[in-house]
């Protein structure tokens, strides 16, 4: 771990399954920043998830919820595995990553989906509809389905029973997250399209109207709407159509799925969840691969850390405004990639697999030619 005096607090949640193995070679990545005085990191660790709840009996406790607060930065690893499945609902491992989520009230989820030159083959996409591809789906991460009332499963009169969950939506939630992906898209090639199903659901019909509202703060952006069925469909059809994406949670979650697998593998996405920015311009953030757990390779050290690498570039760029080290971090690996390695999940037919430390080590020798 690295253990030094910086400004820069980042707390560390490995979690279960593989999230251990692919954050330690985070961890090798920081410490190497800091051997070289690139950036020094303030590191501390706590628990998440299955873990958590073994050791304490919570997915998250109240401590170390206040330390992600506090801290500039938290890296997440992931959470779950069929050993917590059978809990109740509001102790399984994923109650510990949405309160963070809630708590922290991280409403921007960047999920960037980049097609690696080296990797366009590995897509389950021909080359020629994959290659370049260079799409950011923003995900509302805070309201939607996943935490609107009134919810839950009930008895009715005659004994049968139903479940419900609700989509609800304020025009603040929405402005603010269609705001953050307005800028984004600035500083992208200016397209902007708002995903929905206002065909069918009336707080589509809201996002569409608080797109329109805003919309005029923005005119260098182009904005377009499009149905979340038919973008289901257009991302495996013609995905480089996409600049920038910005949908509900629910949404989001489902098509950054399937974007991120045009990629060539889910083991290859970063993300970055934000908060509002405060009057010093700091704003509580939280990076995580866009995987899961992976319970069925779990400790094998097979798994692939590169999602985990590039959500460190993500936050040395968007907390600590380390651009040219984000681009370095980026750059290694794209080079890493480029001399060949591959663990499973990427490797063809044929192509030697590498472990996850062997990866790590792969990313570092290149860090290390570029320094
Ligand atoms: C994701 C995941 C989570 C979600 C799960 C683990 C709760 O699928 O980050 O996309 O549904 O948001
Ligand atoms: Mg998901």
């Amino acid at each position: 771990m690295v253990q030094t005096h910086s400004n820069r607090k980042v707390l560390v949640l490995p979690g279960d399954g593989i999230g251990p193995e692919i954050m330690r070679e985070v961890t090798r990545v920081m410490e190497f920043f800091d051997k070289r005085r690139i950036a020094s990191f303030d590191v501390s660790e706590g628990l998440v998830g299955g873990s958590a709840y073994d050791a304490d009996g919570v997915p998250l406790t109240d401590a170390t919820l206040a330390r992600a607060q506090a801290a500039d930065a938290v890296l997440f690893g992931s959470v779950g595995g069929p050993k917590w499945e059978k809990l109740p609902f509001e102790l399984q491992p994923e109650r510990g990553l949405l309160k963070l989520r809630k708590e922290m009230d991280l409403f921007a989820n960047l999920r960037p989906a980049q097609v690696f030159e080296a990797l366009a083959d590995a897509s389950s996409l021909k080359r020629e509809l994959v290659a370049g591809l260079d799409l950011l789906i923003v995900r509302e991460l805070t309201g939607g389905i996943y935490f609107g009332d009134p919810r839950g499963i009930e008895t009715l009169p005659d004994g049968t029973r139903r479940g419900i969950n609700t989509e609800v939506y304020t025009e603040a939630e929405i402005e603010r997250v269609c705001r953050a992906a307005f800028e984004l898209a600035r500083k992208r090639q200016k397209r902007l399209c708002e995903v929905d199903k206002a065909n069918v659901m009336e707080s589509g019909l809201l996002w569409r109207e608080v797109a329109n509202r805003i919309k005029p703060d923005y005119p260098d952006v182009e904005l377009s709407f499009m149905y979340a069925d038919n973008c289901a469909m257009q991302l495996v059809r013609a995905p480089k159509q996409f600049d920038v994406i910005v949908t509900s949670n629910l949404f989001g979650d489902l098509l950054s799925d399937c974007a991120a697998m045009l990629t060539g593998s889910l083991g290859m996405l970063p993300s970055a969840s934000l908060g509002a920015a405060d009057a010093s311009g700091r704003r509580k953030a939280l990076y995580e691969p866009v995987h899961g757990s992976a319970p069925d390779i779990a400790g094998q050290g097979v798994a692939n850390p590169l999602a985990s690498i590039l959500s460190f570039a993500m936050m040395l760029r968007y907390s600590f405004d380390l651009g040219d080290e984000a681009d370095l971090v980026e750059a290694s690996v794209r080079n890493a990639l480029g001399s060949g390695v591959r663990t499973g999940d990427i490797a063809r037919t044929g192509e030697t697999r590498v472990s996850t430390r062997s990866m790590g080590d792969a990313v570092l020798h290149e860090l290390d030619k570029a320094v």
